[in-house]
């Protein structure tokens, strides 16, 4: 098992489009294996291929308070169910010490794939629906701060810009 490290917020590779995964094989489970080992050593609550620079459609969630309860959503879809919206503060281990108000629909459902290759379909609400849709996001190279103002959104930018510099 491996830590993979984390790309933040200006990064332009966060930017990628992923492609779909196109083969379930034991490469793509150790993929998702070190994803979650990832998320949970973070600790964050969600966690798209993106984030670790692997640009393909694979997610990993875990919304449950002790933290045991795994969730891979490969090749994610979302259909929306009805106009509700549901708003939380976000966060985004690409973004990290931020955390806005974002509005989403409350109602979706999801058709994915899990490491083995089975379709299955979901209909989640509340904060998995807004954590997988924070993710999904991510497989389309947008993030959390894309949905709130320039303003915060430049402000964000540059305090992250000036950690990274004392980084180096
Ligand atoms: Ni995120």
């Amino acid at each position: 098992m491996a830590l993979l490290p984390i790309l933040e917020f200006p990064d332009p590779r966060l930017r990628t489009v992923a492609k779909p995964v196109t083969q379930f094989d034991d490469t793509l489970r150790q993929l998702v294996r070190d994803m979650l080992e990832t998320m949970y050593d973070a600790p964050g609550i969600g966690l798209a291929a993106t984030q670790i620079n692997v640009h393909k459609r694979i997610v990993v969630i875990d919304v449950s308070e002790e933290k045991n309860q795994p969730q891979v959503f490969i090749n994610p879809e979302i259909d929306l169910l009805d106009e509700s919206t549901c708003e939380y503060d976000e966060g985004c281990l690409s973004v990290p010490g931020f955390f806005e108000t974002v509005i989403r629909p409350a109602k979706i459902r999801v058709k994915a794939f899990n490491e083995k290759g089975e379709a299955f379909t979901l209909e989640p609400d509340g904060l998995l629906a807004t954590c997988i849709q924070h993710e999904l996001d991510h497989l389309n190279g947008k993030l959390f701060v894309d949905h709130i103002s320039l303003f915060k959104r430049t402000r964000i930018r540059s305090k992250l810009e000036k950690k990274h510099k004392a980084e180096k």
